[in-house]
């Protein structure tokens, strides 16, 4: 059922960019927007649909905060493998944008994803002027230095440092990281509906976590064929993760006590919420 449908979700997302991006002007820069925003889970995006239907809140609308999520997320994935940040060949499977094309084109492509999120977001036909506002501004503070570019910024911070982090510094960190994206694209169902958006954003504050610390476990347990991009790069750069300070067993231990408390928050829902509970145990399951 969740497997089906994430597989229906990436499908309806993939076709949503290819069109959007049919037309764009034929160079590198949108031949490499094309090319970020190709494959991945679509796990964020999922998480829009899903939290939409949730509140009787269609397709119709909900593909373009879906869409949003993910061009804003490929941004992210293009800048951080760049050679100033992560220095990463390897993206989905295939050659990351700069090693494609140059850098300067891979800057641009990210800057351009970037701004097309917030296109998305406050596309004409997500609904009312309201809610379409309400998105822009709750992803500008998800992504921006208060969220996704804060965890990237400490993250970075504590490669150069040196300096080993406690168990909150990680939490902290990653909260920004991943967490930020993941609660916006969780919670955006419920902003569509005009409804409250705590229990999504509880269920997405410890998926996201629960998925970061099974990113940091795939980079030592996974082979790059499967996981699609290179592996043992964190304990390579002597990055701050789970793994590095509670073992593997112990940041397996965390990761599933994570999605036990991110079902938890979904009682309200009741069994319409089924679908977000599977893709809960699928984050910790998954093999890339
Ligand atoms: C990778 O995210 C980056 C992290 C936040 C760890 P995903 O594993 O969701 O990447 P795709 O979209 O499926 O490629
Ligand atoms: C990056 O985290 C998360 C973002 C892009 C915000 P990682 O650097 O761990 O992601 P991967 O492992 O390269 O996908
Ligand atoms: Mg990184
Ligand atoms: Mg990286
Ligand atoms: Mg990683």
């Amino acid at each position: 059922m969740f497997q089906d449908d994430l597989g229906r979700v990436a499908s309806a997302i993939q076709a949503g960019f290819d069109r959007l991006l049919d037309d764009f002007p034929d160079l590198p820069m949108a031949q490499g927007m094309r090319y970020a925003t190709r494959g991945g889970k679509r796990l964020r995006g999922f998480l829009v649909i899903e939290g939409a239907r949730l509140h009787g809140v269609g397709q119709d609308r909900a593909l373009w905060p879906a869409m949003a999520i993910e061009a804003v997320h490929a941004y992210s994935l293009v800048h951080d493998d760049l050679p100033c940040m992560d220095d990463d060949a390897l993206r989905r499977g295939l050659p990351t944008v700069h090693i494609k094309w140059d850098e300067g084109t891979a800057v641009l492509v990210g800057d351009a994803l970037q701004a097309l999120g917030f296109e998305l977001a406050a596309h004409e036909n997500v609904g009312p002027a309201e809610v379409r506002a309400n998105l822009a501004l709750s992803l500008a503070r998800a992504s921006g230095a208060r969220g996704m570019v804060l965890g990237q910024a400490l993250d970075i911070a504590a490669e150069t440092t040196g300096v080993p982090l406690t168990l909150d510094q990680i939490t902290a960190l990653q909260v920004g990281k991943t967490g930020a994206l993941f609660c916006w694209a969780a919670e955006a169902g419920a902003r569509l509906a005009g409804a409250d958006i705590a229990p999504l954003g509880a269920y997405a504050s410890a998926l996201g976590l629960a998925f970061q610390i099974t990113d940091d476990i795939l980079d030592v347990e996974g082979d790059a064929a499967t996981v699609g991009k290179a592996v043992g790069k964190d304990a390579d750069a002597g990055k701050a993760t789970f793994v590095s300070l509670l073992g593997l067993d112990g940041a397996k231990r965390r990761a599933t006590e994570l999605v036990e408390e991110s079902c938890a928050a979904l009682t309200v829902y009741g069994d319409a919420a089924e679908n977000l509970k599977q893709a809960a145990r699928f984050v910790i399951a998954r093999r890339n």
